[in-house]
């Protein structure tokens, strides 16, 4: 369906252009999420015109359990009768509660946490961690990878267009090919702190790498004495079908890991830096290095709690994995119904993608699909992949409903070859 704003809509837009940058109202309009979401309720938003739109992203992962999921909306309902951000100079028993419920999750003794607003500003300072504690400056991370927006963070992208007018990037960083295990140790040297890997990387069409690519990382940062960041701000918290998706990788445990996305249950800031108990050794020397006067919130706290309370179930965990394999049936027909069009899906729980043979397939994927009133991201890093990450709580109707609009968009792909 062709969308045609309403008056009220345009003047919104072009006050947005004015406020914003006009080249973000351009390109939002050109994918088809020019969108202002007014009601918002599990896996549903409606835009200022009424439209509803079914949520295929989930953010991310921010909205894992949807919008203004019940439960977690009392869980801040009840902290907001007593509870504000804290105070960051003083101790926190919402940190305290949330870090050990954290520490009941993770592989191995990753049993430290420190609290944050963002994925990013968690990045940041997990490679601080690695530099201050190693007294090494190399930080290896993946060509195709985007570990977030800040200093550090920023400095591990090797996509230009991310990078480029902000050079030069911190000292100390280099790329290799994501799942290349002798690239990684041609690249590795005396002088390198980390290496900083998602588990699986969907902002470039989901490369899963091999079951033993991970032991073998870990092999290579043991022998080189490295750090094994992982980052688990998409995949993590049961997306993958397993509360961390590096636990698909036989037993392997970083020396630090990052959540952060589903962390605020799509309620409140949250993100955590955590690492084992060696690492968390170099806060002994250096107790102040590295604060928020926001971040970590009480409130924040009390939320991520409870999305966790939910989430990590085996019940739960296994609910996400029957729904992955909904998605993944009905990928299956699409690829039989739309062969030229539709070359291959990637998929692990409910993390998928569907790669097309138009390398700019995703930018017109994402058009179609919002034409059909659902909203998905194409993959940033692989433009001919659209990345479809529902929210957890999405019903079986919902998915076929997802599974329907994606046949309709593919039809549209054909006609317009
Ligand atoms: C894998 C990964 N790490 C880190 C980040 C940064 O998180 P944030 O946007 O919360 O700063 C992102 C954001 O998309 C991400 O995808």
């Amino acid at each position: 369906m062709e969308i045609k704003p309403s008056e009220k809509k345009k003047d919104l837009l072009s006050r947005y252009a004015y406020r914003f940058g006009a080249m973000r109202v351009r390109t939002m309009s050109h994918l088809g999420l020019d969108i202002f979401e007014t009601e918002r309720q599990g896996c549903w938003s409606k835009d200022i015109d009424g439209r509803k739109i079914l949520d295929a992203l989930a953010l991310q992962g921010v909205f894992n359990l949807g919008r203004r999921h019940p439960v977690i909306v009392e869980a801040m309902k009840k902290g907001m009768e007593h509870l504000d951000l804290g105070n960051n100079f003083l101790m926190s028993e919402e940190q305290l509660i949330l870090a050990d419920k954290l520490a009941e999750t993770t592989p191995g003794n990753i049993n430290c946490a420190f609290f944050s607003s963002t994925g990013s500003e968690a990045v940041d300072l997990a490679i601080k961690v690695a530099r201050g504690y190693s007294g090494r400056t190399g930080i290896i991370s993946a060509n195709e990878c985007y570990h977030g927006i800040t200093g550090f963070a920023l400095s591990t992208n090797s996509n230009p267009d991310y990078t480029e007018p902000f050079g030069p990037l911190m000292p100390g960083f280099s790329h290799v090919p994501f799942g290349d295990i002798d690239a990684l140790r041609s690249e590795m040297s005396e002088d390198t702190a980390a290496v900083i890997f998602e588990p699986m990387i969907a902002e470039a069409g989901l490369l899963i790498p091999p079951d033993d690519f991970f032991s073998k990382v870990r092999d290579l940062c043991d022998e080189n004495d490295t750090l094994l960041i992982i980052d688990e701000v998409v995949t993590g918290l049961g997306r993958t079908g397993k509360f961390w998706a590096i636990e698909h990788f036989n037993g392997v445990v970083p020396d630090i890991m990052i959540s952060a996305k589903g962390l605020t249950a799509g309620m409140y800031p949250m993100a955590a830096t955590m690492f084992t108990e060696e690492v968390a050794d170099f806060f002994l020397t250096y107790p102040y290095c590295h604060y928020s006067s926001t971040g970590g919130s009480d409130l924040g706290c009390v939320v991520a709690s409870a999305m966790i309370d939910i989430v990590n179930r085996p019940e739960f965990l296994q609910s996400i994995n029957e729904k992955g394999k909904r998605l993944a049936d009905g990928y299956k027909q699409l690829l039989k119904d739309h062969p030229s069009i539709l070359e291959s899906y990637g998929q692990i729980g409910m993390h998928t993608v569907l790669r097309l043979a138009d390398p700019a397939g995703g930018f017109r994927m994402n058009r179609y699909l919002a034409e059909e009133g659902v909203f998905a991201l194409l993959a940033t890093n692989n433009t001919a992949a659209i990345r479809i990450q529902p929210p957890f709580i999405i019903s079986e109707k919902e998915i076929d409903q997802i599974i329907d609009a994606l046949d309709a968009a593919l039809k549209k792909m054909k006609l317009k070859e």
